[in-house]
């Protein structure tokens, strides 16, 4: 059953040799309104949300092509591990032992190294007309991570209009581990002149870690009141963008906010994304401690699938564990340590109201 829709996108990502030679596998699934969304197996990538408003809107940015997809280096819908954000130095210390990660960012390691899960052809498990699940075996070792690795993600796309993202790991050796999603969601459309500044926010996020220009976490956990991080009543986006010191360390907002534990069981709404004409609402609910906002503020130049995106073209809502967790115990269950044997297991879910 050809979608003309699903074409396109096949074309674009899977006509192409991927970064080992073979075409991306992409899966598509539809729920019974209409909403549609796209994954390949590359990074395990999230390439397209479609909702049926105006026709057919498109809420996902995505590079215009395999080519451009292996060549932009903000991990546009990937699944990022095996940890999220930056770990300073490259270096931790676990049990004792020292572990020296892949620098990709000058001295720090940003997203799992050069070679992270989002660079990795991940397995296509299953998939079933509202759901897919990919899998991935990162060995011991692997980008100087320890321990052998088995890591799943399940996407759900429901008929409430929710993509639940579900996330499984096992190691054998004590290990940081911080999975999440990297999509960047414009709700007025992938080509829209409105940027995400003009769009609201409301988050649960009480602190926020104010960074260097390393943007590595300094000082701790900050207070948002009476700052221009302060989500916790809606306001449009750009109404404080870029106004206070931390925000110019990080030419906009790329911080991680600590949610209210009270929130973070997986239904309650962490966070709410309302488009600039107030038309599309997209919910987030996690049971992650915390959440990366970034407001795309380097996103220019890529060659996305409409056009060249400026900066700010969309906005990602990571959800994960505290960047550089590894290397501050005092921040507890929020440091992202996966013990040996245990069950890594997390869920985040975007709900979509249109
Ligand atoms: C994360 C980081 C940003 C940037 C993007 C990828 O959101 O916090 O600083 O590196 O990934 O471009």
């Amino acid at each position: 059953m050809s979608n003309p829709y699903f074409d396109e996108i096949e074309t674009a990502m899977a006509s192409s040799p991927s970064l080992d030679g073979r075409p991306a596998e992409l899966v598509h699934l539809t729920n019974t309104n209409g909403m549609t969304v796209s994954f390949m197996d590359i990074g395990a990538t999230w390439l397209s949300c479609s909702l049926p408003v105006s026709g057919r809107r498109e809420v996902l940015l995505r590079a215009a092509s395999m080519q451009e997809h292996l060549r932009q280096e903000a991990y546009l819908g990937a699944v990022v591990g095996r940890y999220a954000n930056r770990i300073a130095g490259s270096r931790f210390e676990i049990n004792g032992v020292e572990y020296q990660v892949d620098a990709n960012e000058k001295a720090n390691s940003l997203h799992g190294g050069s070679a992270g899960f989002d660079k990795k052809r991940w397995t296509i498990e299953s998939k079933s007309a509202q759901s897919v699940t990919f899998s991935l075996y990162s060995w011991d070792g692997e980008q100087g991570y320890p321990g052998n690795l088995n890591v799943t993600v399940t996407y759900t796309l429901t008929d409430t209009n929710a993509v639940k993202i579900d996330y499984q790991a096992d190691v054998d050796k004590d290990c940081p581990v911080n999975l999440t999603n990297h999509a960047y969601f414009n709700l007025a459309g992938e080509s829209a002149v409105e940027d995400c500044r003009q769009h609201f926010l409301q988050m649960h996020g009480l602190y926020y870690l104010p960074t260097s220009q390393d943007m590595l976490p300094v000082g701790g956990f900050q207070a948002v009141d009476n700052s221009g991080f302060d989500f916790i009543s809606e306001k449009q986006i750009a109404r404080d963008f870029l106004q206070d010191e931390d925000q110019k360390t990080a030419s906009g907002y790329d911080h991680a906010f600590v949610l209210d534990a009270l929130i973070t069981d997986g239904d309650q709404v962490a966070a709410k994304v309302v488009s600039p004409q107030r038309d599309v609402v997209m919910t987030m609910s996690t049971t992650m401690p915390a959440v990366q906002l970034y407001t795309g503020n380097f996103l220019q130049g890529i060659k996305g699938k409409s056009r060249i995106y400026p900066n700010q073209a969309g906005l990602a809502l990571e959800t994960q564990y505290l960047p550089d967790g590894p290397n501050h115990p005092s921040w507890g269950d929020k440091c992202g340590i996966l013990r040996a044997g245990q069950q890594y297991q997390h869920q985040t879910t975007y709900k979509f109201e249109y």
